[in-house]
């Protein structure tokens, strides 16, 4: 109880109306398409405090007022604190063995590079994860495979591009992979690891925003994947961002989703492959070159 007092203090210690948390509602819906649902307020709060605190303020109407005045920078920054990145390398490992079988049919009928793009990277494990499974299926440090990994978020995608983790993140990986894949820290790097270049020279980070009406990316690709991102966005948006995908995949391309995400709704855009992985639906084929 006490704990819970002393949390309760803290949150009043900035103004936070409930009119407050709709206009923040509504301008992350209307930036990034991230519905937050009316149990957020408390997470709202603290994650914008921050910001409050920086800038010298102390009501969130007087924060909201000067966002909307139109600081670049701050959209940023109110973006970046409230998007959620929770990612883990191998995370949904089910579809990574699919990746790897996708590569080698591929690779028997076609000498291309490899292509994915990975749409919500968060902090980049799962690009990394995706840059292993090319290496490990083609047995071939420097495959021929361009993976480009985006994320609307600039302050996990600078942590990605840095390629630093904690030791503790790769914990569960082999013995094999993390000797293969990572550098050991010593002295004050103690405790982490680091992404060796030949890994991290697979993977373009990008920002992008998947709301935004023009993405700059060139296609085709042999996969997307779209893992635990949809689940933030409503029917339409989720909807729009689909018919998107459709013209950037391959027409043999593979289209992977997160856990809770299902496609069942838009089976004339994709057809299941298994377990949450997609193909495009005959009606959807675009022929590239
Ligand atoms: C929960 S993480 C999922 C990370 C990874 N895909 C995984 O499955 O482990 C969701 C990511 O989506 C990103 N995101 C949210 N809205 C986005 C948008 N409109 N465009 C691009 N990325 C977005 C967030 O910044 C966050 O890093």
């Amino acid at each position: 109880m006490a704990n819970l007092n002393a949390v309760e203090r803290k949150v009043r210690e900035y103004s936070f109306t409930d009119r407050d948390f709709e206009r923040v509602r509504k301008l992350i819906h209307e930036r990034a398409g991230i519905s937050l649902s009316a149990s957020k307020q408390d997470m709202v709060y603290s994650r914008l405090a921050r910001r409050l605190r920086e800038k010298g303020l102390t009501t969130f109407a007087d924060y909201l007022r000067q966002l909307e005045a139109g600081d670049a920078h701050e959209w940023q920054a109110f973006t970046n604190a409230l998007t959620t990145n929770l990612t883990s390398f191998y995370r949904e490992a089910h579809h990574f063995p699919i990746l790897a079988k996708h590569l080698a049919q591929r690779r028997r009928v076609c000498r291309e590079p490899f292509t994915v793009w990975c749409c919500a990277a968060s902090t980049g494990e799962e690009p990394y994860t995706i840059a292993m499974t090319v290496v490990e299926a083609l047995n071939d440090d420097a495959p021929s495979a361009r993976i480009l990994a985006t994320d609307v978020d600039t302050n996990v995608l600078a942590t990605a591009d840095a390629g630093i983790y904690d030791l503790e993140r790769i914990e569960s990986l082999t013995p094999e992979r993390t000797r293969r894949f990572f550098l050991r820290g010593d002295g004050n790097h103690a405790g982490n690891v680091k992404v060796r270049p030949a890994l991290r020279k697979l993977i373009t980070f990008r920002q992008l925003n998947l709301l935004d009406a023009q993405w700059p990316v060139r296609g085709p690709f042999d996969a997307i994947m779209c893992r635990n991102v949809m689940i933030y966005f409503d029917k339409d948006t989720q909807r729009r961002i689909l018919e998107k995908f459709a013209p950037l995949l391959r027409s043999d391309g593979l289209l992977f989703v997160g856990h809770s995400e299902s496609l069942l709704k838009h089976t004339d855009l994709f057809k299941l492959r298994g377990k949450t992985v997609y193909e495009l639906a005959a009606r959807t084929q675009v022929r590239h070159g």
